[in-house]
């Protein structure tokens, strides 16, 4: 018996038919044809009356991701790992960019690694999603590669593979201290559209 064949009879249909739309989503992931950039988004996303994304994105630890990775403090961590230049190397820009997240490519002409954790990191990429008419519904965004919800995303990067991870960064509100909390984490980074039902 194959191990294909021993998962089928195991397992059943259900969780395979999962594991290969799981894969499928991947690869989606992983194509870097499939990727925008910001400023795409950032051209629909910018006005006041649907609550300004991009100005909020800007001023989120997000953006900034790439630039940190130049700090002194950066390239010590880095030193102790034999990396000379994070903002070269791809086991940072791994988590500190959007291209090589999902590619493992240091530079794509749309997704700079200079441009950060962008949007398309967390929403998956764009290419199929962003025409107006899918946008405004969420089904169709869905079937076109968004991921939703997006704080599915988060823990791609906020695990303890981070060098700088500290496992009591936060404290639940029971009082456990962990390394990361979805909700308060979102909450310091939201940029909630007002036209958008939930
Ligand atoms: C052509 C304009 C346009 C572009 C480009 C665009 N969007 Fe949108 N987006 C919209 C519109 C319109 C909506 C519906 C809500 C509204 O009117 O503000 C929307 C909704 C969304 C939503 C909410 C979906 C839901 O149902 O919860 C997300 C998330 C989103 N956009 C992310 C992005 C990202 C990420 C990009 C870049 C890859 C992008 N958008 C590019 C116009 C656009
Ligand atoms: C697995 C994903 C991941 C990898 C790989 C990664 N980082 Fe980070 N890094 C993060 C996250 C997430 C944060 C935000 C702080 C947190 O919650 O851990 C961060 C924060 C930082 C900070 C700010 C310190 C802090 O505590 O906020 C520095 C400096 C840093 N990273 C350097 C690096 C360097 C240098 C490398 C490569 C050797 C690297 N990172 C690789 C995910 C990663
Ligand atoms: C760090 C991850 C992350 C980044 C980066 C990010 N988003 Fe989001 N965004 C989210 C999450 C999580 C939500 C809440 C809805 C959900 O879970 O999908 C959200 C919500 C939204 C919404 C409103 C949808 C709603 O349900 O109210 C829009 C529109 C949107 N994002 C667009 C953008 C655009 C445009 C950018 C880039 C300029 C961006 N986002 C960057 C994670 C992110
Ligand atoms: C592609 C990797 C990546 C993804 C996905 C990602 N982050 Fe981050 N996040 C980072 C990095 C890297 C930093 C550190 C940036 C810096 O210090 O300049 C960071 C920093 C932060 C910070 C500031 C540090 C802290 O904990 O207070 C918050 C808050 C945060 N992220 C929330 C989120 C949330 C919520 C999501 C999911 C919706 C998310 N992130 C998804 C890479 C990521």
């Amino acid at each position: 018996m194959t191990i294909t064949q021993h998962v089928v009879s195991t397992l059943g249909l259900g969780l395979l038919t999962a594991l290969a739309l799981a894969a499928t989503c991947a690869a989606q992931q992983g194509d870097p044809s499939l990727y925008v950039g910001v400023k795409m988004c950032g051209m629909c996303h910018k006005k006041e009356e649907s609550g300004n994304q991009l100005a909020k994105w800007e001023a989120s630890p997000h953006a900034k991701a790439f630039e940190k990775l130049g700090s002194s403090e950066a390239k010590e961590v880095a030193k102790k790992l034999g990396i000379d230049d994070p903002q070269k190397s791809g086991k940072c820009l791994k988590c500190h960019s959007t291209a090589y997240h999902w590619t493992e490519q240091i530079a794509t002409e749309k997704i700079r690694p200079e441009d950060g954790v962008t949007c398309e990191s967390c929403h998956g990429p764009g290419k199929n999603y962003m025409k107006r008419a899918v946008m405004e519904d969420r089904k169709l965004c869905i079937e076109n590669g968004m991921v939703y919800p997006a704080t599915k995303s988060c823990v791609l990067c906020h695990n303890e593979q981070s060098p700088t991870w500290k496992p009591d960064r936060y404290t639940t509100k029971d009082g456990k201290k962990v390394g990361f909390d979805v909700e308060q984490a979102f909450k310091k980074i939201e940029h909630p559209d007002p036209l958008v039902k939930k």
